[in-house]
């Protein structure tokens, strides 16, 4: 079976559309939707990040606040900003880039930020909320979101399927995996310590890779007809970007998969910005 592409980059300009014309709906509530962005240093890759974030921002209308911080910053002067975003009536989503600095705690930043502005959702509030399935007051975490949001576009219900996710980060594996078994879906959790890690994929209606190594899933460990959501950019030395999917072989197996790049990556933006939106619309009572 050659798959199908399941297009990151034509959906996340779906969703980008759709919370343009809400943002622009709410502004005629008088609610102009913000964003405070603060990335800690000069890390290359979350410098194009935050600019990615922010260009998004602007394409949707909603106002970007970016903070700038020096990696020399205090610990206290980065929890100060942080709560002085918490009282602004402007400000309805707060985001630190990460990683941080490493005599920064990563852990305080991200609870020390309001569940009401978490909209990267990574706090525990949220998380928390989200493994007893109780959406109302949570964000998805984006990443994790723009994933379901993708399986949804190629009319992929999980219920009753088998869900294998191979990585157990707090930012992807993990809530992705809670995503997915609150749809129903049967889910192993693959990590560095599965003994046979071939066995456990090949198993997987819906295989979802977040582990940061190019290229370790190979076409061989990929049940024939499964869908496949490659949430890994790495860059090689010769300078291409390859997911952690081995392409070219997985596609051969797969019915649906994604690109890299132009699979997740820009799924994680448009995400943002819908959950950016929302936390602004949940301040109009
Ligand atoms: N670093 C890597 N991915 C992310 C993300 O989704 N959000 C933030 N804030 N930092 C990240």
């Amino acid at each position: 079976m050659a798959a199908n592409i399941l297009d990151g980059k034509a959906i996340a300009a779906k969703v980008r559309e759709q919370v343009r014309q809400e943002v622009e709906e709410l502004k005629k509530k008088g609610v102009h939707p913000g964003l405070a962005v603060i990335l800690v240093g000069e890390n290359p890759a979350s410098q194009v990040y935050v600019r990615n974030k922010e260009k998004a921002c602007e394409d949707v209308g909603i106002k970007s606040i970016g903070h700038r911080l020096p990696a020399s910053i205090s610990q206290e002067e980065l929890l100060s900003l942080i709560r002085q975003l918490n009282q602004d009536p402007q400000v309805h989503g707060i985001l630190v880039q990460l990683p941080l600095p490493d005599h920064i705690d990563q852990k305080a930043v991200i609870d020390t930020i309001a569940p009401e502005k978490d909209v990267d959702g990574f706090g525990a509030t949220n998380m928390g909320n989200i493994l007893i399935g109780d959406y109302s007051k949570a964000f998805l975490p984006c990443t994790p979101y723009g994933c379901m949001v993708l399986l949804e576009e190629a009319g992929i219900d999980p219920a009753g399927k088998k869900a294998v996710v191979v990585g157990r980060s707090n930012i992807v594996g993990k809530p992705v995996a809670v995503l997915l078994l609150n749809k129903n879906a049967t889910v192993t959790i693959c990590h560095s310590k599965t003994p046979d890690l071939a066995a456990e994929t090949r198993q997987g209606d819906i295989l979802i890779v977040a582990v940061g190594r190019p290229e370790m899933i190979t076409g061989d460990m990929i049940k024939e007809g499964a869908v496949v959501i490659d949430v890994g950019i790495n860059r090689l030395p010769d300078g291409r970007l390859v997911g952690d999917v081995h392409f070219d072989s997985a596609k051969e197996k797969a019915s649906w998969i994604t690109p890299v790049p132009g699979g997740v990556g820009p799924m994680t933006v448009a995400m943002l910005m819908k959950n950016a939106l929302e936390a602004a619309k949940r301040t109009v009572k």
